[in-house]
């Protein structure tokens, strides 16, 4: 192993990978990638809290993987896998579960979310999901977790049960710090855009996938809610021009005030114009990594496997030193 830091970040495969989920999470992982040791997971156990078709699970999990590597993704120099395919996952978090509290898991905004969204399927699951992703993330001995602002409450309740099983065991686990990018952290659904850009939006029209074509994608923005003053401009209350000026800065590297000046004087219409065009140059260049790769399966069926198999590995490690320290007999 070389001395650099170790990051650990998922995707949930369920509804399909964003344009939110692209700036938010998958360009910085790509930035991100030569510094650290990088474990980018499709989180498939992760989705079944919420019913899933079994065969679009797996197509899309597929889909979801070799995005990740379409977007820039190095799999060779990194390790991209499925976690179904490391059971420690599962087994280290069924040792979390005795050491999380049900009271920080009823506190949880995300449990709260997805139970009233669901109500007819509150499973067990769902409430100690968080302790999965804890697990996800300390088997590794994390230090830096990219995630989104949504995830901040799942990380601190992370680091607060790596502190607790010290507390008892030792130093058994590193304290992962989280890293939450200022800018595109959040990208607002098109329709409606005081909430944000979510991959299971039941309404196409609220997100982009990261797979639409150059129509689609001018159609979304052309459809995209804003606002009746016709003055672009970046300010609070000014929601959905707001979000257009923050997609449209996060594409192009540049700050919003930048892009404000931009587009002094011009209406609603160019604004909307500009930032698709601008969004479809961008996912230009991965769509045609994708579709390259879509033929090439082999590849793909080879990097997954062994990233399951380098993860395991050290997966394995931090689990027998939590086996040990809670009195198993070695296997
Ligand atoms: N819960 C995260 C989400 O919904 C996905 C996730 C699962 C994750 N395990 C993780 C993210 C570990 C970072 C690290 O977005």
């Amino acid at each position: 192993m070389n001395d650099k830091k170790t990051i650990f970040s998922g995707i949930q495969p369920t509804g399909c990978i964003t344009l939110g989920n692209y700036l938010g999470a998958l360009k910085n992982w790509v930035n991100l990638q030569n510094d650290y040791n990088c474990i980018f997971s499709v989180v498939d156990l992760h989705s079944i809290t919420v019913r899933q078709d079994s065969a679009q699970l797996r197509k899309r999990c597929m889909d979801f993987l070799t995005q990740y590597l379409a977007c820039g993704i190095d799999g060779e120099e990194n390790i991209v896998f499925f976690q179904s395919h490391v059971p420690a996952h599962s087994e280290l978090a069924w040792v979390l579960n005795c050491f999380t509290y049900m009271g920080e898991l009823s506190r949880m905004t995300q449990f709260k979310d997805k139970s009233s969204k669901h109500a007819d399927n509150i499973n067990a699951g769902l409430f100690t999901y968080p302790v999965l992703m804890a697990a996800d993330i300390l088997l590794y001995q994390t230090d830096l977790v990219p995630v989104g602002i949504d995830q901040k409450q799942h990380l601190e309740l992370a680091r607060d049960i790596a502190i607790r099983f010290n507390g008892v065991f030792g130093d058994v686990f590193k304290v992962p710090e989280g890293y939450i990018p200022k800018e595109a952290a959040r990208i607002m659904s098109l329709q409606d855009p005081t909430s944000k850009m979510s991959k299971s939006d039941p309404n196409v029209n609220g997100f982009i996938s990261i797979l639409d074509d150059p129509d689609t994608i001018r159609r979304k923005f052309k459809r995209a809610v804003t606002d009746s003053e016709g003055e672009i401009a970046f300010r609070e209350g000014k929601h959905g021009v707001n979000n257009l000026l923050n997609i449209y800065s996060a594409v192009t590297n540049q700050s919003v005030e930048k892009s404000v000046n931009e587009f002094s004087g011009l209406g609603y219409g160019e604004l909307k114009e500009r930032v698709a065009q601008a969004v479809i140059e961008e996912l230009r260049p991965m769509q045609e990594r994708y579709a390259d790769l879509c033929k090439n399966k082999d590849y793909i069926n080879k990097l997954y496997t062994e990233g399951a198999q380098r993860a395991a590995y050290l997966a394995s490690k931090t689990l027998r030193k939590v086996h040990r320290k809670l009195g198993y007999v070695d296997r």
